[in-house]
């Protein structure tokens, strides 16, 4: 009996002192295992009397639960003890700035379309799309350029087989639109999108551009009509002071044809590099809707009229933002592109 409380003062001592879970534990296997010094104890059992061996075994017992509850006890503290220092150690400074995921920039090219299309779609219009690998029969034929009509040489093209292409333009979308429609207007669209000519790439040309085409079919449409549009355009996009200026011109599919020059942003008129001292920078082409156009595309010519534009978006960009070699558009350089931060 003295040997097993001598166990179990020793035990609870080193119960108390221990200081880690680790230690705890081979208290436990130590003192509570198969061969530890209370199962040696136990093993004078076999020398007792049949009334010191009971009373033995009670104590035993006693003893063992003792130390058992001391361990979990102990076992408490300690795993507390360890979760707080846990929570010490991993504790989060949250004034400390935190690690910073690079934004990107809305693209100069998407800028401006996504400006054309808040400006139109404030107008009244709606956004049409169309494909970019185009038939003939929609790129040329229906926007009045029969096969080896000459005007085609000017968009000289990137051909899939004989009778389908990279769209050259996006007036092909016009006609999508109009057939679409069946023969009943009112029309009123815009149609950006990627275009594709075989075009030697210099600083102001791209073998793949922009356009945004823009289309109007009604009854009563006039010239004034376009001219009044295309101001409002101007103005929006270039500022107030602008003025815009029409000149003759000739596409097979509107008649009349015209160019739409600005009057320059950078000298007002008077003359620079910028405009080439004419004081003018041309923007893009416009015209009424060739009455041809019309009825290929199943609209009464004689009962609906329209007109329609194409706008060149690298050169709008290009002017608004003062950029003096396309190929940036497309070279990825983070340098140029870092630049355009929107403002809204
Ligand atoms: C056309 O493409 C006509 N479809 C526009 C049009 C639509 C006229 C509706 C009348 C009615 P043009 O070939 O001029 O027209 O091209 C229009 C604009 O596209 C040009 O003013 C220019 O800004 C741009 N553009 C043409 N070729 C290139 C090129 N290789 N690289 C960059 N921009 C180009």
């Amino acid at each position: 009996m003295d040997e097993l409380l001598k166990i179990k003062e020793e035990a609870l001592l080193k119960i108390h002192d221990c200081s880690s879970l680790k230690e705890l534990n081979d208290l436990r296997v130590f003192y509570l295992g198969k061969k530890g010094p209370m199962q040696s104890a136990m093993k004078s059992m076999k020398d007792m009397s049949k009334e010191q061996r009971a009373s033995f075994g009670q104590v035993s017992n006693k003893v063992k639960q003792e130390i058992t509850q001391a361990i979990e006890e102990k076992r408490k503290v300690l795993e507390e003890a360890e979760m707080l220092k846990k929570i010490q150690n991993e504790k989060i400074d949250i004034s400390l700035p935190g690690s910073q995921l690079p934004l990107g920039t809305i693209h100069p090219l998407t800028m401006i379309r996504e400006e054309l299309e808040d400006l139109f779609i404030g107008m009244g219009y709606s956004i049409a799309e169309g494909p970019e690998v185009e038939s003939d029969h929609f790129n040329f034929e229906l926007m009045n350029l029969p096969k080896d009509h000459p005007a085609r040489d000017m968009q000289d093209t990137f051909y899939i087989d004989e009778n389908t292409l990279l769209r050259t333009h996006t007036s092909p979308v016009q006609a999508h639109v109009m057939l679409a429609a069946n023969g009943r207007g009112p029309i009123k669209v815009i149609c950006p999108g990627k275009t594709y000519r075989r075009d030697d790439d210099d600083a102001t040309h791209s073998h793949q551009f922009s356009q945004c085409e823009g289309l109007v079919i009604d009854k009563n449409i006039t010239m004034a009509d376009l001219k009044g549009t295309l101001e409002l355009f101007a103005k929006k996009m270039f500022g107030e002071k602008r003025e815009i200026r029409l000149r003759p011109s000739y596409f097979p599919f509107t008649e009349p044809s015209v160019e739409v020059d600005i009057s320059c942003y950078n000298c007002n008129g008077k003359g620079c590099s910028m405009c080439k001292n004419t004081g003018w920078i041309e923007i893009l082409g416009a015209g009424m809707v060739n009455p041809k156009v019309l009825e290929m595309c199943g609209f009464d010519s004689q009962v609906y009229q329209g007109f329609a534009f194409g706008i060149g978006l690298e050169r709008v960009a290009m002017l608004k933002y003062g950029i003096d070699n396309i190929r940036d558009f497309y070279s990825g350089d983070l340098r140029f592109l870092n630049q355009f931060v929107r403002k809204d």
